[in-house]
């Protein structure tokens, strides 16, 4: 092998392996911003078990819940900032990213970027069995 068919070479495999870091990324990318598609309905009864002030994660609905006096407050569990899941530390009553490390107060403001907004408030729509479903919107009053 020559110089330069060794030098070809190893530019064709840096090509390639920039390239599937590249898809792999974007994979794993659009895998994060899937779960905001979830269908944002559970079961009443989480509703029923919460305690107030103790936020609860509800992966299937990608929400957190919070209950406060007598109202359930939700937001979309995703970091403004890319995506990634909130977790909530209950040591600090703060939730936190644990990609780049915001940090937001139990009322969903940002208190440390990189995210600058706040985390996306959810209503709470109850049908008449025994689901509760999250929507974007208020009720109209
Ligand atoms: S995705 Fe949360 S801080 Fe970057």
């Amino acid at each position: 092998m020559t110089t330069r068919s060794f030098i070809k070479y190893l530019l064709l495999s840096l090509a390639v392996a920039a390239s599937g870091m590249a898809a792999w990324g974007i994979a794993m990318f659009s895998g994060i911003r899937q779960g905001k598609k979830s269908t944002r309905q559970f079961s009443r009864q989480i509703i029923d078990d919460l305690r107030p002030g103790q936020p609860v994660h509800v992966s299937e609905a990608g929400a957190w819940l919070i209950k406060r006096d007598d109202e359930v407050v939700a937001f979309d569990d995703r970091c403004t900032h890319l995506g990634c899941r909130q977790k909530w530390n209950s040591q600090e009553s703060r939730f936190e990213c644990p990609c780049h490390g915001s940090i937001f107060d139990i009322d969903g403001n940002v208190q440390r970027g990189p995210a600058v907004s706040p985390m996306p408030r959810l209503y709470l729509r109850y049908s008449e069995g025994n689901e509760v479903r999250l929507v974007d919107k208020p009720p109209a009053s």
